[in-house]
């Protein structure tokens, strides 16, 4: 009885471990990802590039970062960023959000989109 009740904790454990080892390791790939994005986005707040600062990207109001001059069609795109609408705006920009001015032609790789996101959602909070 003893035995299986440790069982269960053990195993309970090493799921748990392995899970989040496996979000860690994607965001750790999704790092590498984003360097195709840091030529022209920071993740510093109020930072501007060529395009907005992404801090506070999840679960902000598309197109309000004060100060940066969006395109209308990303002012009028009214989304409220997660991880679905980032994985359809990153993988075809113009084609999810037409006319908008992100000169980026989109990530093709499941994986890579995947992984960007988990990365995101660490380090753009
Ligand atoms: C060549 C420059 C460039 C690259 C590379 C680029 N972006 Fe952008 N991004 C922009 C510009 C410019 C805008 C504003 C678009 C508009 O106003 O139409 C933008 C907008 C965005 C937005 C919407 C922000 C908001 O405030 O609503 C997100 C999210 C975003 N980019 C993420 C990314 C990610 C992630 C990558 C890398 C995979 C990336 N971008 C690569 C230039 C770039």
């Amino acid at each position: 009885m003893k035995k299986q009740v440790l069982f269960g904790l053990a195993a309970g454990l090493a799921l748990m471990a392995g899970v989040s080892a496996a979000s860690a390791q994607s965001a750790a790939d999704g790092e590498k990802v984003f360097r195709a994005c840091k030529a022209c986005h920071s993740l510093e707040a109020g930072k501007k590039g060529v395009g907005p600062s992404l801090h506070g990207l999840i679960g902000r109001q598309s197109g309000t970062v004060e100060g940066f001059a969006y395109s209308p069609a990303m002012k009028n795109a009214n989304l409220t960023w997660n991880d679905e609408n980032l994985a359809k705006y990153l993988a075809d920009p113009k084609g999810f959000i037409a006319g908008n001015k992100m000169a980026f032609a989109g990530i093709k790789k499941e994986d890579d989109l995947k992984n960007l996101i988990a990365y995101l959602n660490e380090a753009a909070k």
